[in-house]
């Protein structure tokens, strides 16, 4: 998959920008605050149709357009998938009313307007920011977003569970507190057990599986990055776990739990006895306390958690093997290499892993790369590289050198 063509209209801090897209890898250079990372997420965005900042999508319209009583943030990208050609466009509409003012967003596929659930992975890109980090040292959600993200964009039918499933969590959730503060018939929770414990085992037996394939494809890379060194495994913490590890099972012969053989059937039923199991406890407490919505996913090297003693270069590097490995399996899956995003990719790593990284970033067809620091890649690798120069929302492009 290539990205042919980029324009941004009143995209962060670019008013109007139009550019050929080249195949190959494109190094984009600039100072701080230039605008870098603005098109790295632009990019993104069309692949995923939402934001990978926890904020809202207000913050992507450049501030001086939206002072105006309709603003519009625009991300067109025209993209190769194999032989065919696709025009994907997000508009961002900010709408100034009397109290405030409202966002929507509006995707167009090759002209036709489509819902964003409908139009997620017709075009697909890995991205690596340096604060994903937070995927692997922060909280669960980090993680859940992380797995979401790369599923929905591979899997359709995920994006829709996903939704529906939050939905019910919210409306199961305001039962639960309802029952809990005025009381009335449990029963009315059946509904809504039945909705969550099906789309809830859609997502379970989805991640079961992801996590799985990852885990294979992350192990050969990591073991290649770091000479042998280090053994990376991923370990999926069900909230609600369809094959519960056994008691009392010695710390120092924990093994992932093989839960591939599960079927969908097996974990709904097994979910929905679980929240009958648990439904006095839930009343009382008012809230649901199992299901996807809780998950946790461990990222484990050499036997110990990242998360709680990763060293600094250990969780970059590994947070860079989960990126290599998404971008592989999202090629397994779809047989399209996804474009690759990286921002600050070679910051705190050493000489080797850098030279190590470069040799690899090239084996997706296309890859985008932003650096404050030209001096930090290797010349004669760059050498065949496009170059585009950001200074202030404004880009400029430097041809490669013939070699
Ligand atoms: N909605 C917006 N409207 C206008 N400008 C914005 C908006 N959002 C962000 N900016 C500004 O855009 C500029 C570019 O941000 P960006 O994160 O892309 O910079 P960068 O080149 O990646 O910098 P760094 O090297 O520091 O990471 C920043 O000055 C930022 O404050
Ligand atoms: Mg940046």
């Amino acid at each position: 998959m290539q990205l042919t063509r980029l324009s941004l209209t009143n995209f962060r801090n670019f008013a109007r920008m139009d550019v050929f897209v080249p195949d190959g890898t494109i190094l984009i250079v600039g100072d701080n605050a230039q605008g870098k990372t603005s098109i790295l997420e632009a990019i993104y965005f069309l692949a995923t149709l939402s934001s990978f900042h926890a904020g809202s999508d207000r913050e992507m319209i450049n501030l001086i357009a939206g002072q105006e009583k309709l603003a519009v943030a625009r991300i067109v990208g025209e993209f190769k998938k194999g032989k065919s050609s696709h025009r994907l466009e997000v508009r961002i509409i900010q709408e100034k009313n009397g109290n405030g003012g409202r966002v929507r967003k509006e995707v167009l596929l090759d002209g036709v307007k489509k819902r964003s659930r409908e139009a997620i992975g017709a075009f697909n890109a890995v991205l690596f920011l340096p604060q994903m980090m937070q995927v692997i040292e922060g909280p669960p959600d980090e993680r859940r977003r992380y797995l979401d993200m790369a599923i929905s964009q591979v899997v359709p039918q995920a994006a829709s569970a996903l939704l529906e499933y939050s939905k019910v969590v919210s409306q199961r959730n305001a039962l639960l507190k309802k029952l809990a503060e005025t009381g009335g018939n449990p029963d009315q929770l059946d509904f809504w057990d039945e909705r969550l414990a099906k789309r809830g085992a859609e997502i379970i037996h989805q991640r079961i599986h992801t996590i799985q394939e990852l885990d294979l494809i992350a192990g050969r890379i990591h073991h290649e990055i770091t000479g042998g060194n280090e053994v990376l495994r991923l370990d999926y913490r069900p909230a609600f776990d369809p094959m519960p590890a056994p008691a009392n099972q010695p710390a120092l012969l924990y093994s992932p739990p093989n839960r591939s053989q599960i079927t969908v059937e097996k974990i709904e039923s097994g979910f929905l006895q679980a929240l009958k199991d648990n439904r006095r406890m839930e009343i009382a407490r008012g809230v649901t306390t199992i299901g996807p919505h809780r998950d946790d996913l461990s990222f484990i090297s050499n036997g110990m958690d990242l998360g709680t003693y990763g060293s600094r270069g250990q969780v970059r590097t590994a947070m860079m093997t989960m990126k290599l490995a998404e971008m592989h399996w999202m090629r397994e899956k779809t047989g399209y290499w996804p474009v690759l995003l990286l921002d600050e990719v070679l910051a705190e790593l050493d000489e080797h892993r850098r030279a190590d990284l470069m040799g690899r970033v090239s084996q997706s067809n296309q890859s985008l790369l932003t650096t404050t620091d030209v001096g930090l890649f290797d010349p004669d690798r760059i050498a065949g590289w496009q170059q585009w120069q950001i200074r202030a929302g404004t880009l400029t492009e430097e041809k490669p050198e013939e070699v």
